[in-house]
C-alpha cells in the first residue's frame, strides 16, 4: 500500500492493519531458535525488533496521547532504543509473550483511534506506521543474515574464487584490459538536463528528514538507467578490483585492509544471476566500483531528481522475497531510469544531513542524531521494503562500512 493523505479513522486503521500484516508475516517466518539470537553485532536479535515495534506504539499513542496505565510501558528498559546495548538484548520474553504484547497494545490503540482527534494527529499516525515498516525491513535483513550463516554451516556452494587474483598478483594484462574494455559507456545512462526540482516533501507522510520540500538546482549529469548488476560487478572482481588500491578511497582501502572481503556479502557466482542487482555492498565497495568504470556515485539530490515520476510497480514488500533482474519491471522515472524504487537500496555519495530549516519529529534521536558526517544516504528501498516507506523522497542512512543491508548502487557522471 502506498501512503497518501489520510482523511479518516478507517484509513489509519487500514494502514495500521496492512503494516501489521507485513510484520506478522515476518513473525511467522522466524524460528523460535533464531528469535533471540544476535546475527551480527550491529543488529539486535529479531525478537527485540518485534517488542520494540509494540513498545513504540505504546509509548507514542497510549502513554503520550491516552495517558493510560504505565503498565503498558513495563518493557521500557528492554525495548526502548536508548535502553540496553544491542548485545544485552537477548534475554527477551518468549515469542508468545511478545505476540501478546503486540496484540494488547494494538487493541488499545484501535480503541483509542475510534474517538481520537485525528485531524491534529495525522503526522504522528503516519510516523508510527512507517516506524513499524522500517523495523520490518531490519527484521528482514537480520533473517537473511541468519540464513547466510545457516547456509555456510550446511556447505553453502562455495564461491568460485578462480577469478580472484591473489593479493598483489594482479597482472598488467588484466588491469590494462579491464580499463580499456570498460570505459564509461553513456549508452546505458540517461542524461538529466540542468535545472531545478523540488527535493523532499511536505506531505503529511513525509518524515522529519524529508522536510521541508525545497528547490534544488543541479547541473546536467548522467546516471545509470539500471542499478549495477552482478554481471557487471563480476568484471570488477575479475580485474582484481579488491586488490587494487587505486580504485579505493583512503577510508575505503583502510576498511578493506581491516575486513579483507573479496566480493559482496550476498554474492553467488552464478551466471543465471548476472542481471540481478549487486546486493550487500558497503559504501566503499560501491565507490570503488564507480572509480573502476570511470564514474562516480550520484549525490542524493541527483538520485532523487532522476527518480521523479518512478512508478511503484516494483519489487518491494516481500512480494517476491528476493532481488529480481533489473529489467524485470517497467517502472521508468520521467528521465527513463528503471528500478529506482524497490529491489535494492542504492548508496549515494551524500552524507546524511538535515535539509535547510530541518525540525526534528517526533524526537531528536529519530534523524538529527545521525547528522554527524558518519552516515551515508541510501535511496529507493529494497525487495523487502514495505509500500508505506517506498517513495523517491525517502532517505535511509547507514555507516559506510555496513554491508548487511540490501544495498546496491548505480553510478553517475558529469556531463563533460
Ligand atoms: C532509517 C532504517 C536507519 O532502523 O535505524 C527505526 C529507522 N529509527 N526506529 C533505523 C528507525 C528508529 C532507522 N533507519
Ligand atoms: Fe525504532
Amino acid at each position: 500500500m502506498k501512503l497518501a493523505s489520510i482523511q479518516s479513522r478507517r484509513e489509519i486503521a487500514a494502514a495500521l492493519q496492512q503494516t501489521r500484516q507485513y510484520t506478522l508475516n515476518l513473525f511467522t517466518r522466524v524460528d523460535e531458535s533464531l528469535f533471540f539470537q544476535q546475527a551480527h553485532s550491529d543488529f539486535s536479535p529479531i525478537g527485540w525488533h518485534f517488542g520494540h515495534i509494540a513498545f513504540i506504539e505504546a509509548y507514542w499513542i497510549l502513554e503520550n496521547l491516552v495517558a493510560c496505565s504505565p503498565n503498558i510501558l513495563k518493557y521500557q528498559l528492554l525495548f526502548a532504543a536508548d535502553g540496553l546495548p544491542k548485545h544485552e538484548r537477548q534475554n527477551l520474553p518468549s515469542k508468545a509473550t511478545i505476540a501478546n504484547y503486540l496484540q494488547d497494545v494494538r487493541n488499545q490503540t484501535l480503541n483509542y483511534l475510534a474517538t481520537a482527534p485525528i485531524e491534529k494527529q495525522e503526522r504522528l499516525w503516519q510516523w508510527l506506521i512507517q516506524h513499524e515498516s522500517q523495523h520490518g525491513e531490519t527484521i528482514s535483513l537480520i533473517l537473511q543474515l541468519h540464513q547466510q550463516h545457516l547456509n555456510c554451516a550446511n556447505n553453502f556452494t562455495p564461491l568460485n574464487n578462480s577469478h580472484h587474483p591473489g593479493n598483489n598478483t594482479v597482472s598488467q594484462a588484466s588491469t590494462g584490459n579491464s580499463r580499456a574494455n570498460w570505459l564509461p559507456k553513456k549508452g546505458q545512462m540517461v542524461r538529466v538536463p540542468a535545472g531545478a526540482f523540488i527535493m523532499g516533501s511536505n506531505e503529511p507522510f513525509a518524515l522529519d528528514n524529508e522536510r521541508p520540500a525545497h528547490r534544488r538546482s543541479l547541473d546536467t549529469y548522467w546516471i545509470d538507467r539500471y542499478p549495477v548488476t552482478c554481471g557487471e560487478y563480476q568484471k570488477f572482481i575479475a580485474a582484481g578490483g579488491y586488490h587494487e588500491s587505486k580504485y579505493w578511497s583512503e577510508a575505503g582501502w583502510r576498511w578493506l585492509q581491516q575486513n579483507l572481503v573479496s566480493h559482496p556479502l550476498y554474492w553467488q557466482n552464478n551466471n543465471n544471476l548476472e542481471d540481478m542487482p549487486v546486493c550487500g555492498v558497503s559504501y566503499y565497495e560501491a565507490e570503488a566500483y564507480a572509480n573502476f568504470v570511470g564514474k562516480r556515485l550520484p549525490t542524493e539530490a541527483e538520485w532523487e531528481k532522476a527518480a521523479l515520476g518512478a512508478s511503484s510497480n516494483c519489487n518491494h514488500g516481500w512480494l517476491v522475497g528476493h532481488t529480481t533482474p533489473v529489467t524485470a519491471y517497467d517502472n521508468s522515472s520521467q528521465y527513463g531510469c528503471q528500478d529506482m524504487l524497490g529491489n535494492v537500496w542504492e548508496w549515494t555519495s551524500s552524507w546524511f544531513a538535515g535539509y535547510p530549516q530541518f525540525q526534528y519529529y517526533p524526537y531528536r534521536g529519530y534523524s538529527e542524531a545521525y547528522f554527524d558526517r558518519q552516515h551515508r544516504v541510501l535511496r529507493g528501498g529494497s525487495w523487502a521494503t514495505h509500500g508505506t516507506v517506498l517513495r523517491a523522497s525517502l532517505r535511509n542512512w547507514y555507516h559506510p562500512e555496513v554491508r548487511q543491508i540490501f544495498a546496491g548502487f548505480r553510478c553517475a557522471m558529469n556531463e563533460n
